[in-house]
Formats: C-alpha cells, sequence, structure tokens
C-alpha cells in the first residue's frame, strides 16, 4: 500500500507489528454504531436454527455475510498468515482478502504461492488487492492477469488510500486520472471489481461516481477502527497531535448512505472499518450492508489464538447475529434490513 522508494518487506512488517496493538485505533471518533439500537419485537415467532445467513458474493454462496479483510502480502511472514487465514476461511465457507499483491508488479516474483493460497482456501471467494497508485502506472496487464489465474481470484480489490498516502513519507498521493485508469483497469480484467477505502470511508457521491464506471462492489471501509493516519505517523516518529489521525467518515454513516444507491444500481456493499464484535456486525447488516469484513481484530486473534481462535470468533459472531435476528423477528437478511433498527435518540 505505499511507495516503492523503501523496501516492501520492511514496510510490511512495520504494518503488521503496528496492527497488532492497539496503537493505531481512532482516538477521538467512532464507527458510530453506537447511535443505534435494534427494535426489539416481543412477539418473534422466528425459529432460530431456521435462520439462514449464507449469502451471495458474485456467483458464489458464502456461508455467512463476512470476508476477512485485505491485509497482508509479500513476505515469507505475510505468506504464512495468509495461508492460516485461508484455512479458517475453508472452514468457515466465507471470502478471504489478500493484501496489495503490488510487490508482484514491481519485481519478478515466483507466484507459486498464490496457488498455496488457493489450494488451502478451497473454493471460496478469494479477493485480489492493489492500490489505485498502481492502477494508475499500469500500462499492460499481463502480471494482472497472471495473478488472477494463479489464485484463480473471484473479485479484484483496488484500494483507495489517499490519507494514507499523503501521510507516508515519499507517498505516491497524485492520484490525477483516477477514474479514467480505473475505466481501463475495469474493461481489462474480466472479474468483478471491487473498490475499497483503507479506513476513511466511501461517501455517496464517491460511491455513485464508481458504479457509473462499472465497479461492481464498494468496501466502504469506514472511519472507527484501524486509523491508516495513524499506523503512518507512528512508523514516521511524528507528532501523535496529527490533524489527520482521525480523519474520515464513520462507517454506520457510510453503510447508510451508500445503501440508498441499491435502487438505482445493482452492487454489493460491503461494510467494515472497525467492525469488531457482533452486535457491529448485526448493526451493519441491519442498515444495508450486503456482507460485513474485518481486519484488524482478525489478525490479532491470529496472533494471539491461531486459525482455530480465528474460525472461533467468526462463528460464534455469526451465532449471536442470528439471536439479534430472532430478537427482532427477522427470519433472514432481507427481512432483518427492513426497519429492525433505529436511532437511540428515537427510542425515548
Ligand atoms: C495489517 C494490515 C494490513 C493491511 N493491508 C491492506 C492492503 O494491503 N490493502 C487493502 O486494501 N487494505 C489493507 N488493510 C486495510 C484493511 O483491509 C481495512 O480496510 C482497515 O484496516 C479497516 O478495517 P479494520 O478497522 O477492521 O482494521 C490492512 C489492514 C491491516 C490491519
Amino acid at each position: 500500500m505505499a511507495n516503492s522508494e523503501e523496501s516492501i518487506s520492511k514496510r510490511k512488517k512495520e504494518h503488521l507489528e503496528l496492527c497488532s496493538t492497539d496503537r493505531v485505533s481512532f482516538k477521538g471518533k467512532s464507527n458510530g454504531f453506537e447511535n443505534y439500537d435494534f427494535m426489539h419485537h416481543a412477539t418473534t415467532e422466528v425459529i432460530l436454527d431456521k435462520i439462514d445467513l449464507s449469502s451471495n458474493f458474485f456467483d458464489k454462496i458464502i456461508a455467512f455475510p463476512f470476508l476477512i479483510s485485505c491485509m497482508t502480502g509479500g513476505t515469507s511472514e505475510a505468506e504464512n498468515i495468509n495461508l492460516r487465514l485461508a484455512e479458517s476461511a475453508k472452514h468457515l465457507n466465507i471470502g478471504l482478502g489478500l493484501g496489495s499483491l503490488r510487490y508482484i508488479l514491481e519485481s519478478d516474483s515466483d507466484l507459486s504461492h498464490l496457488r498455496k493460497i488457493r489450494e488451502k482456501a478451497g473454493e471460496v471467494p478469494i479477493l485480489a488487492n492493489i492500490g489505485i497508485a498502481q492502477v494508475i502506472e499500469l500500462k499492460e496487464y499481463s502480471k494482472i492477469q497472471k495473478i488472477i489465474s494463479e489464485l484463480n481470484a473471484d473479485s479484484f480489490v483496488v484500494h483507495l488510500n489517499p490519507v494514507q498516502e499523503l501521510l507516508q513519507k515519499n507517498g505516491q498521493y497524485n492520484f490525477a486520472g483516477l477514474i479514467k485508469s480505473l475505466e481501463r483497469f475495469i474493461t481489462a480484467v474480466q472479474i468483478p471489481i471491487i473498490v475499497k477505502e483503507v479506513g476513511s470511508g466511501i461517501s455517496k457521491k464517491v460511491a455513485k461516481q464508481l458504479l457509473e464506471i462499472n465497479v461492481k462492489g464498494i468496501d466502504i471501509a469506514g472511519a472507527g477502527g484501524t486509523s491508516w493516519a495513524a499506523v503512518e505517523i507512528l512508523r514516521n516518529n511524528d507528532s501523535l497531535n496529527n490533524d489527520f489521525w482521525d480523519w474520515g467518515l464513520p462507517t454506520s454513516y457510510c453503510i447508510r448512505k451508500v445503501n440508498k444507491l441499491k435502487k438505482d444500481y445493482d452492487f454489493l456493499l460491503i461494510g467494515s472499518g472497525g467492525i469488531n464484535n457482533p452486535i457491529e456486525i448485526a448493526k451493519a447488516l441491519a442498515l444495508g450492508a450486503d456482507i460485513t469484513a474485518s481486519a484488524r481484530i482478525i489478525l490479532q486473534t491470529l496472533i494471539s489464538k491461531g486459525e482455530e481462535g480465528v474460525t472461533a470468533l467468526i462463528s460464534d459472531w455469526f451465532n449471536t447475529v442470528k439471536k439479534i435476528m430472532y430478537l427482532t423477528g427477522s427470519e433472514s437478511i432481507e427481512h432483518f434490513q427492513k426497519n429492525k433498527i433505529a436511532k437511540t435518540k428515537d427510542l425515548i
């Protein structure tokens, strides 16, 4: 996710180290979910065991509306993390996002590790990932096609990270020509494109601009969880009072606003950014997310409890989501998205 002058492995190592702690959280801004509460439905007739959370991810079905967000790649430690996450994703039948594959574009690296990730993950959706700065620079697409075929990738994710690039030493924050480059990329890459932020959110206006050029998924990756400004501030040993630490649109706001575009466009709305528990997952779904996703908490759980811990965490989360659906009288996610959540201030 960054500039070419410093070594990728050093940068990846520092990202992993910092993200294994909570030092990189937003300080004075939340994801906004605390402003909502569920509509308790005392006459629920829903049969808990019959609630089906299986969801579409383009043309595949996943067991829960959840993706492991794009994180890492490009070093042996990162490959090991991806293989272990692939194991959990396969076990649960959920999607797996990979971190930026920029290192492949910039070297002659052997791609056999991508095939290993696909083997470990079985048939679950795998999302390849690249930054917008690389999309703008791309002259030809043969390596991109090779990545897609080695991974048998189900989607290519392009991340937008202007705050991070702006705060990074030698960051590539000149995004002039972004929309045209993205359009070319979408035409060249024949699989569905998801555009995501990395923790500063995607507004309705930006989402509309992206949907107009045929982006098929929007991961709003809003503010309130991991701050990539914070990651770069800490890497640079800059002042902790940096004005941009808490920059961005809260996750709940982005989901609510971008959801309004569903009446005009057919796309997958992915809700992420500081989603760290089942209440937040349920609120994201109730506000309109088709799929939810988390990054840092998954990495931290992998480090502390291994792949079994990740599997247990996600499956516990969705057991609780089912109970919330039962209590709101929602037999399906579609039903859950109809007035099952309210602003807390209106519940007085
Ligand atoms: C260690 C780590 C590395 C990340 N690397 C990438 C990346 O390469 N590409 C990307 O799109 N997002 C990357 N992200 C951002 C996440 O996908 C996510 O959008 C962001 O961290 C907000 O989610 P969270 O609050 O659940 O962590 C990374 C996140 C973490 C924790």
